[in-house]
């Protein structure tokens, strides 16, 4: 079975390989879809802290991972289900409901988050810290 999430991924924490290592044990092929700098800045109103290019190599690098691209776009979903032949989609629950339209072409898995770590609270301790 092939298994498909999306994220950012950006200053990668434990929350990351947690959801990345659950997606795996669904299938055992695991493709990621890294989101670009310029779909973040839209989404979250800021530039990731690490480039696209930094984020694509360290979740490349995860023993768990198979393959990964980078989302250009959040409309692209379902073509990037199709393309990569995704059996499963798997989200954190943060997202849950968001993608129950593509049940139609694929499973779609919401997991849970990991309790009290994000890369927002992360960034906001480092700058605490300064
Ligand atoms: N994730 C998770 N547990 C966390 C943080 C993230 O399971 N504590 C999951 C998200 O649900 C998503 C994937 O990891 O499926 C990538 O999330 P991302 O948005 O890159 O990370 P966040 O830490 O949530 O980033 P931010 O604080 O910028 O929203």
């Amino acid at each position: 079975m092939r298994v498909i999430t999306f994220g950012t991924f950006d200053v990668f924490h434990i929350g990351h390989v947690n959801i990345l290592e659950r997606a795996k044990e669904m299938g055992n092929y695991l493709i990621v879809g890294v989101s670009s700098d310029a779909l973040n800045i839209s989404k979250k109103g800021r530039p990731p802290i690490y480039s696209q290019e930094d984020r694509l190599k360290i979740v490349e690098s995860l023993h768990c991972v198979d393959e990964v691209f980078i989302e250009e776009s959040l409309d692209l979903k379902g073509q990037y289900i199709n393309t990569y032949e995704a059996d499963i989609l798997v989200m954190g629950d943060d997202w849950k409901g968001k993608f129950d339209q593509f049940s139609s072409i694929c499973s779609v898995k919401y997991f849970p988050r990991t309790e009290g770590i994000s890369t927002t609270e992360v960034i906001s301790q480092v700058k605490d810290l300064a």
